[in-house]
């Protein structure tokens, strides 16, 4: 079966970091086999503002296609202002009412270039998680000091912080994995008995 992760970089700044760690995570997800990663690029998509028409409707639609087919997401955001980013916010407000995100397990990743690290807005996107009915998972990586633990080139200076961004993939995985895929082959198994 292919689990299919749809990734979203809360970051739309030219050589953000929030990409960067972001690469951490892709990277560990593509080592798992018989995954697909799908990344979700802000920038090109132009989303409006909530209650304003969309310049490129067809645009949304796929977005949103994508992540309703996704067996779990990863969302990454940078903390801006104690909270997550705009561009991540207006992510979710265009997933639709209800959201593409409801049912889906989210791994949460956090960067911050303070030494606090991502704490508040980890902790906001899980509520916002919650609040559309997606399935935040308990452990949420946050990344402090991160302009000083990756450097220009994206390449992350300290093996720990890179094992601890790695884990945002791998707890996504272990969890579609442990508790998604064996309910759902279990589904399939009583269809086919009752077929
Ligand atoms: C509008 C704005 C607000 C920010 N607020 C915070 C903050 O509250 N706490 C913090 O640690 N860093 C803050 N930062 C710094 C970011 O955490 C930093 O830019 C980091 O590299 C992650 O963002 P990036 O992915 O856009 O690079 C802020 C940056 C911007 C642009």
């Amino acid at each position: 079966m292919t689990i299919r992760i749809v990734t979203i970089c809360g970051s739309v700044r030219p050589g953000n970091y929030t990409r960067m760690a972001l690469n951490v995570a892709t990277e560990k997800l593509n080592e798992a086999p018989g995954v697909v990663v799908e990344d979700i690029r802000l920038e090109d998509l132009d989303l409006p503002l909530p209650g304003l028409p969309a310049k490129n409707p067809e645009a949304i639609a796929r977005f949103q296609k994508t992540v309703s087919e996704a067996t779990g997401v990863l969302l990454a955001s940078p903390e801006y202002h104690g909270g997550i980013s705009s561009p991540m916010k207006l992510a979710i407000d265009n997933l639709g009412f209800p959201s593409n995100l409801a049912g889906k397990p989210i791994a949460i990743l956090g960067v911050a270039a303070g030494v606090i690290g991502a704490i508040k807005s980890s902790e906001q996107l899980r509520a916002i998680c919650a609040h559309v009915g997606a399935v935040p998972l308990p452990l949420a990586v946050s990344v402090p000091n991160i302009q000083r633990t990756f450097n220009e080139q994206g390449q992350c200076q300290d093996p720990k912080t890179e094992e601890l961004i790695g884990r945002s993939a791998t707890t996504l995985l272990d969890y579609i994995n442990n508790a998604v895929c064996p309910k759902i082959s279990l589904e399939a198994l009583l269809r086919e008995q009752e077929a």
